[in-house]
């Protein structure tokens, strides 16, 4: 070791000990009832202290895109303050596709500064489940359907949210990845889908993120409630990844005392019983060490991971802590650049974007999603956003000086959602020929057509899962009709989960994926369509022709029988089912076009071969070649032919987003390291880069190849 990281090694193993006997110093002087009321909630969102050791209470707050509105300490109302209006980020699915992981740095800052300002101590984010169905109502709070993408953004995020002093807590831990009967469901998978596909997030979270908290998820994993799940929650958890910080449950995901105190359960959060001294983690839990059933040091096992995470946020030193700062222009322009950065331009037959609006005289803007505000939905994560911006708003306000803004509202919002009743959703076909008629005259009047289609939080939500994959509201006659009617038509998806596609892509030149926008949504979409922003984003999902592709449903394993479900599709998820099976979907993974060209070129490897502990040294180069300035993804495929199990097609394992001026050239290098290219190996329980040949695939999407090149590793 060198001199100086001999210095760094004892600096920190100095910092921890004393940590660590400050932590010891403080339990030993608190009584049982004190410890106790540390481990369960005192109200919805606020977990008590012991004053008089100047431990303060704690204040948790979603979510993952914003600080969530102010809620009633003891029921589920909005305390209606005055001054809890947040900035909005676009959710989950925005910030994947945009595939910069700066971005989700960029947006950890904010939503620290924010929450701190606000007083809060842990944010409860970022979700990352796996994105398995397309159905499930809350892929749009999730971020993608490849653990790696899943990584890259939740690390960041994370590191900068707690250099904030605040704590996030990743969610939902295991595999909720429905939410029809997230609390009953027990699900099964392989080990191997467990390590390839849904640990690595998390393990990434934890490992290199430094997480502090994680959220246990409502449903049951192999017979146990994820809350009291002695394999997740102990052996890999604790043991494997080595975290020390708070494992916290949903909100009501508790079930039990003793199994829950012993399998590693730190903080019991949300169960509805008003009188919160009867919570599991309360009196009962005092009863159970009483009576011999969970040994005291249980207790202070736990009661030292809640100060720990308090430590590392400075709770227990408040004047050196963050201030926080709330609403400011940086935080805005945040949210508009990840909102600017997440559009993914999916087809744009004939170049009809982007639109020059210094030679429009008029463009009709049509559909609800024109003027539909949608920070303030979802359930858990919705935001009262200090603004939002809607499409209709941005254009007009944009361009209405010098073009006529004709709008027609095209089809209406005709479901009124209510929790756990998705009933809320029908109204799939529903078509209104009056408001067909009204858009068709506003098509036919003007020079372009623009509509704003797609889903609202009536389906993007917690609690419920889609109905189907369709766009609703008789949206296909409507975008039909409006192309009919006038050729340049564009059509703005505004969704965070996949709909399909197929029965529009043939009949209009130009669409563009714009998620929810978060509050600059309006801003970024009329940038986009002007072209003063080049779209860079990239599916983070599969985009299906239909339901029935996809891996869980065609296996027919979603939502499973007698609430259990078996992901029979194993590791084949998202685009590893699609690739492997020779499936074409509507459009790829990894998939987004741009207004510029790209070239991309020389690609090559350090070597050809390789050790098992070495690390592979890619590089290419990559030129604009086309007239404006922009970003390409240049994603880099690993595939294993010739391998003793199967193995997906094609596997992401690098990525850079590169932004380049018309013209210029740059070279790039990106890392993989041998050992990644394992699979996990059942039989060894163990992961297994098995010597032999790999492919190595460079592309702008799993289907969009550039250049291959052969590695062995002996
Ligand atoms: C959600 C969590 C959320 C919690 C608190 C639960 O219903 O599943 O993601 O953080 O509520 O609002």
């Amino acid at each position: 070791m060198k001199f100086r990281n001999i210095l760094f090694f004892l600096l920190i193993t100095g910092v921890v000990n004393a940590q660590e006997a400050k932590i010891n110093t403080l339990v030993s002087q608190m009584t049982l009832q004190e410890k106790v009321s540390l481990l369960h909630g005192n109200s919805k969102f606020y977990v008590s202290g012991v004053k008089r050791l100047g431990i303060p209470e704690w204040a948790l707050s979603d979510g993952p895109h914003g600080v969530r509105a102010e809620i009633n300490r003891d029921d589920w109302a909005y305390a209606g303050w005055t001054n809890d209006s947040a900035t909005c980020f676009p959710p989950g699915t925005a910030l994947a596709a945009s595939w910069n992981p700066k971005l989700a740095y960029e947006r950890g800052l904010v939503l620290g500064e924010e929450a701190r300002y606000r007083k809060k101590d842990i944010l409860l984010g970022p979700g990352i489940n796996i994105i398995r169905s397309p159905l499930c109502g809350r892929n749009f709070e999730y971020m993608s359907e490849d653990p790696f993408l899943i990584s890259k953004m939740a690390v960041a995020y994370i590191r900068a949210l707690q250099s904030k002093d605040v704590a996030v807590s990743v969610k939902h831990w295991l595999a909720n990845n429905q939410e029809e009967h997230r609390d009953s469901v027990d699900v099964y998978m392989s080990e191997r889908a467990l390590r390839e596909i849904y640990l690595p997030g998390f393990k990434a979270s934890v490992m290199e993120g430094g997480a502090l908290t994680v959220m246990a998820a409502y449903n049951k994993f192999r017979g146990d409630w994820c809350s009291e799940n002695e394999y997740l929650d102990r052996q890999i958890l604790r043991k494997e990844f080595g975290f020390k910080g708070v494992l916290m449950t949903d909100w009501s995901a508790a079930h039990s005392t003793v199994k829950a105190a012993l399998t590693g359960l730190d903080l019991e959060m949300g169960t509805d019983k008003k009188d919160y001294n009867e919570w599991y983690f309360a009196d009962p839990l005092i009863r159970a060490v009483e009576e011999g059933k969970v040994p005291v040091s249980v207790v202070d096992e736990k009661v030292a991971n809640v100060l720990r995470v308090m430590i590392k946020t400075k709770m227990l030193e408040e004047e050196k802590r963050e201030k926080g700062k709330m609403n400011t222009p940086e935080h805005q322009r945040a949210a508009y650049n990840s909102a600017a950065e997440a559009a993914v331009l999916l087809q744009n037959n004939g170049n009809l974007l982007p639109l020059h609006f210094d030679k429009i005289k008029s463009i009709a803007v049509i559909g609800d999603n024109a003027t539909r505000k949608h920070c303030n939905g979802g359930l858990s994560s919705e935001i009262k956003a200090l603004y939002e911006i809607t499409p209709l708003q941005a254009l007009q306000q944009k361009f209405g000086a010098t073009v006529k803004v004709n709008y027609a509202q095209g089809y209406e919002k005709q479901s009124s959602f209510k929790e756990g009743n998705n009933s809320g959703q029908s109204g799939s076909g529903k078509v209104d020929w009056k408001l067909i008629d009204e858009a068709v005259k506003a098509a036919k009047e003007s020079d372009v057509a623009i509509i704003f289609g797609g889903l609202n939080h009536d389906f993007d939500t917690e609690s419920s899962d889609k109905q189907n994959m369709d766009l609703p509201y008789g949206q296909e006659v409507l975008i039909r009709e409006v192309a009919k009617a006038n050729p340049h038509t564009v059509v703005v998806i505004i969704a965070g989960s996949p709909v399909e596609l197929a029965g529009i892509v043939y009949r209009v030149p130009s669409i563009l994926w714009t998620w929810y926008g978060g509050m600059e949504a309006g801003n970024a979409v009329a940038d986009l369509l002007s072209g003063k922003v080049n779209p860079s984003g990239k599916l983070p999902f599969t985009l299906p022709v239909s339901l029935a592709q996809s891996p869980a449903h065609a296996l027919g394993n979603y939502p499973g029988r007698d609430l259990k479900v078996n992901y029979e599709e194993d590791i084949l998820v998202g685009y590893r089912w699609f690739d492997t099976k020779g499936i074409q979907p509507q459009f790829p993974f990894g998939y987004g076009l741009s207004y510029t060209h790209f070239s991309v070129g020389g690609f090559s490897t350090d070597k050809s071969s390789y050790g098992k502990g070495e690390t592979i040294r890619v590089k290419f180069t990559i030129r604009n070649t086309g007239g404006s300035y922009g970003a390409e993804v240049v994603q880099l495929y690993v595939s294993d032919p010739e391998c003793s199990v199967l193995r997906p097609k094609k596997e992401l394992k690098a990525f850079e987003k590169v932004f380049l001026n018309p013209g210029e050239t740059k070279t790039v290098e990106m890392l993989v390291k041998v050992a990644d290219l394992a699979f996990y190996d059942e039989s060894k329980k163990a992961w297994n880069a098995e010597a032999g040949e790999y492919i190595l695939q460079l592309g702008n999407s799993s289907r969009d190849i550039f250049q291959k090149v052969k590695i062995s590793v002996e």
